[in-house]
């Protein structure tokens, strides 16, 4: 990846790619902030993998709204985003989005929630937004030129030892999976200072890039919960990783402070194979 970004004539650099992806979350953030604040109580607009998993009308608006904005600008690019699906491009880049990541958190009037903005060139995440419009706060990374905390750079934690590493997590929506989650959850808290489940898989992986967290680890994560957040995990010096030594996937994204990484996927590790779910897979 050069840092520049060619579709036709133009030629974008990929910071020009993030100050657009900067732009785009800031207004769809707002949108959702305002409809928050105008309805007393939201509604669940329906439903997708199970009951649990919702989507409100500002997901659907706010998706919408980075869409429409982004091929306004680029209109060769594609868009692969939770509400709306993939849209097909032609220029290499496509935007991965998740309008409103922590939907929970803002359905119950939780202040954190995200809008998470993923850019993949050529099939690698090269730049990456998160904005929490609740706070205002927005986290950026472009790959090899670290990330940044509004304007700050930032880094993990100096964690070096498990025992002292505040921990977050999350679950699925399907109870089958979060049974298995619970089984590895209730091991591996006796070993850790703590756990966190802040419900927003974006925003965990920045708080592992600002040291608000030592690590983070999600099973069945989607692209658009963790594209962002894990590049500006590991531009401010994480290790992002999945089990057994393969890549964060899918099946566990785990992001960490580089004194814990290898402790806490062995962990992680010996709990998926040793438990009592590993009969019922
Ligand atoms: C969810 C959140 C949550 C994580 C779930 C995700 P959504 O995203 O990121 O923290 O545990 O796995 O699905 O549904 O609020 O966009
Ligand atoms: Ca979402």
């Amino acid at each position: 990846m050069t840092g520049n970004v060619t579709r036709d004539a133009d030629t974008w650099s990929l910071a020009g790619l993030v100050e657009l992806a900067v732009s785009v979350a800031h207004e769809a953030g707002a949108l959702a902030r305002e409809r928050r604040g105008a309805v007393e109580q939201m509604a669940v607009a329906s439903t997708k993998s199970t009951p649990t998993d919702i989507v409100t009308e500002s997901d659907t608006a706010a998706e919408r709204l980075i869409r429409e904005r982004v091929l306004q600008a680029r209109p060769g690019d594609a868009i692969h985003g939770e509400e709306g699906g993939h849209s097909d491009g032609e220029s290499g880049v496509v935007w991965v989005v998740d309008p409103i990541d922590g939907t929970v958190n803002y359905l119950y009037g939780f202040p954190h929630y995200a809008v998470s903005i993923g850019i993949q060139v050529e099939g690698t995440v090269e730049g990456g937004v998160v904005h929490n419009p609740a706070t205002g706060e927005t986290w950026a990374a472009i790959r090899g030129s670290g990330a940044m905390l509004d304007d700050e750079p930032i880094r993990t934690s100096q964690c070096t030892d498990l025992s002292l590493a505040l921990v977050g997590t999350g679950f699925s929506y399907d109870s089958q999976q979060r049974a298995q989650q619970a089984e590895i959850v209730a091991g591996l808290l006796p070993q850790v200072r703590d756990i966190r489940r802040a419900g927003v898989a974006s925003l965990d992986l920045c708080a592992v890039a600002c040291g608000r967290l030592d690590a983070f680890y999600e099973s069945g994560l989607k692209l658009w919960d963790s594209a962002a957040g894990a590049l500006i995990a590991e531009e401010a010096g994480g290790v992002v990783t999945g089990l057994h030594g393969a890549a964060a996937s899918q099946s566990m994204v785990v992001a960490a402070a580089p004194g814990i990484v290898h402790e806490l996927t062995s962990v992680i590790e010996h709990l998926t194979t040793s438990r009592s779910f590993r009969s019922s897979r």
